[in-house]
């Protein structure tokens, strides 16, 4: 049976980089079938809502989602905040699809090894982000404004359950990896913190073989720029996530690069994840062919790997990216003089071609 993969271009830049990663897929000759629906403010524009009850039911009948981005200017203004395209759109559909592991590869490309912003940067850096995504700050009730409207408040929630699943897939991962895990958290304030410290301590009792130690977040913030090169795999909860895998990503100075996965509860070989971009909806630049497609088409590896339990196909777009880098390709945001300058359905050819040819 084909694997179903349900893709939703969303906002911006997304309908075409996620164009170039569906290119791509098929190039692989993965016997896979495609289709689309709309999500975020395109799904507010054409449907009266950010995540429409046929999306998400699209997405609920899928093996995969393949995300390309939403927001943008049209939509910040949209009160209750419940039904912009963040909140109604995207933190929706992960607390509807369970996708509870968010995970974040900060990887040197070898090509763009330069890239960097930071000296400490420019070696080769390899480390992940696991990031929880459907607890904490982002979901707690109560959440509002009181009273007169001049007090804000939100709920940071964590369950013993919630940190236990996100930190056996982040030890399954290390063991996959250099088994060195650190566990990010805010302990020495934070009550949910205190928690994810205990629980982190009993399943690392399950994993002997993977080197683990406890890090303030703070602290992590500033020994990713010192010395990025000590970390393996970072545990950490909701929204220290967000910022530190913004942090991590930029460290190795490809921001526009950097895939992401957003998985459930595994099932053996394979599990159901959202597949997208880390960057954003980029609306500056939408419609100009200036975005670059390769963090959407890394995503689709990503998705390979993790879903479809293929590895293989997933290494073949890899290394057809770095082909295509290593030929002196470049969209704009990674031009330098001495490449060759292409559009963002030139740097999608180019990477179908080279999978077809390998
Ligand atoms: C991300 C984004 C989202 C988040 C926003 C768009 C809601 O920043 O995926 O990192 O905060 O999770
Ligand atoms: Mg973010």
């Amino acid at each position: 049976m084909p694997y179903k993969v349900a893709v939703l271009p969303g906002d911006g830049i997304g309908p075409e980089v996620i164009h170039e990663a569906v290119k791509v897929v098929r190039a692989t000759g993965a016997n896979l079938t495609f289709e689309e629906a709309l999500f975020g403010g395109a799904a507010i524009d054409g449907a009266g809502e950010p995540l429409p009850a046929s999306t998400l039911a699209l997405c609920q009948s899928s093996h995969a989602v393949l995300m390309g981005a939403v927001g943008g200017p049209k939509w910040d203004n949209i009160t209750p905040p419940e039904h912009r395209p963040e909140i109604g759109g995207l933190l929706r559909l992960r607390k509807e699809l369970g996708l509870f592991a968010n995970v974040r590869p900060a990887k040197t490309l070898t090509p763009l090894i330069h890239a960097s912003p930071l000296t400490e940067g420019r070696s080769m850096i390899d480390r992940v982000v696991m990031r929880e995504l459907t607890g904490g700050i982002y979901f707690g009730q109560p959440r509002g404004r009181r009273d007169d409207g001049n007090t804000a408040f939100e709920t940071s929630v964590y369950t013993r359950h919630e940190i236990e699943r996100i930190a056996r897939q982040a030890f399954d991962i290390a063991m996959a990896r250099r088994r060195n895990l650190v566990s990010v958290d805010k302990a020495n304030v934070l009550e949910t913190s205190r928690l994810w410290r205990e629980v982190v301590n009993e399943i690392a009792a399950d994993y002997p073989q993977v080197s683990m130690s406890h890090m303030l977040v703070d602290n992590c913030a500033m020994q990713l720029v010192r010395d990025p090169s000590q970390f393996d795999v970072i545990l950490t909860e909701n929204m220290f996530g967000d910022i530190l895998s913004d942090e991590a990503s930029m460290i190795t100075g490809s921001l526009g690069l950097l895939p992401s996965a957003s998985l459930g509860e595994s099932k053996g070989e394979s599990v159901f994840g959202l597949y997208e971009p880390v960057h954003g909806s980029a609306p500056d630049i939408a419609g100009q062919g200036r975005a670059n497609p390769l963090a959407a088409i890394l995503s689709a590896a990503m998705m390979f790997q993790y879903s479809f339990g293929d590895g293989a196909t997933a290494a073949r777009i890899e290394s057809a990216v770095e082909s295509a880098l290593n030929d002196g390709l470049r969209t704009a945001d990674i031009f330098e003089s001495g490449t060759r300058l292409v559009s963002t359905s030139e740097m999608g050819d180019a990477v179908a071609e080279r999978l077809a040819s390998a």
